[in-house]
């Protein structure tokens, strides 16, 4: 039902940072912040149809754990659409030899909190970042079913 694109082209990393921006308002990023992690970071646009719905991060494995966040647009949010994408997010991170899962949820994001804790994370680490004042939040995946 979604069709997934890479961020390679100027199109989807327009997508991409678009979806990225509204969702986390308080630390958006520039055209060129996500050009460079598209190099390190395996980035992806979700479109139903012609519209990006949703996007994801997998940040490669550091010793074994892996960052994984999905997003999707609030009006197009409890279809299944962030379950398909955080799935596919989390193939991708254990092809690339993950064994350990994290996300990171914004703390006014009641809605990534709920799906975070209902897929099996709980809260290792919260920080705000300079000049913000929504502190982040980091979760570890335990063991157990996704
Ligand atoms: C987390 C996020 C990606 C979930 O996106 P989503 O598309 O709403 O996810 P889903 O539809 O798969 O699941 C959400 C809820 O809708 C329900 N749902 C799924 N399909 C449904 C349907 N057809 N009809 C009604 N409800 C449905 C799910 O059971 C789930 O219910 P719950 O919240 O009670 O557990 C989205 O809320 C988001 O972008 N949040 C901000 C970003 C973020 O914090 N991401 C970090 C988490 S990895």
């Amino acid at each position: 039902m979604l069709r997934y694109v890479e961020v390679e082209s100027e199109a989807a990393l327009r997508d991409w940072r678009e979806i990225h921006n509204l969702i986390i308002p308080t630390a958006p990023l520039s055209a060129e912040e996500v050009a460079e992690r598209a190099l390190r970071n395996h980035l992806e646009v979700a479109y139903l149809g012609d519209v990006a719905v949703g996007n994801s991060t997998v940040r490669p494995p550091a010793e074994g754990t892996s960052v994984v966040i999905a997003r999707v647009l609030p009006a197009y949010r409890r279809r299944g659409f962030g379950e398909l994408l955080f799935r596919r997010a989390v193939e991708h991170a254990r092809a690339w030899g993950a064994t350990t899962i994290e996300t990171i949820v914004l703390a006014s994001n009641d809605d990534g909190l709920r799906f975070a804790l209902r897929h099996g994370f709980a809260e290792i680490e919260r920080y705000v970042l300079p000049g913000d004042t929504v502190p982040f939040i980091e979760l570890r995946q335990g063991p157990g079913p996704a």
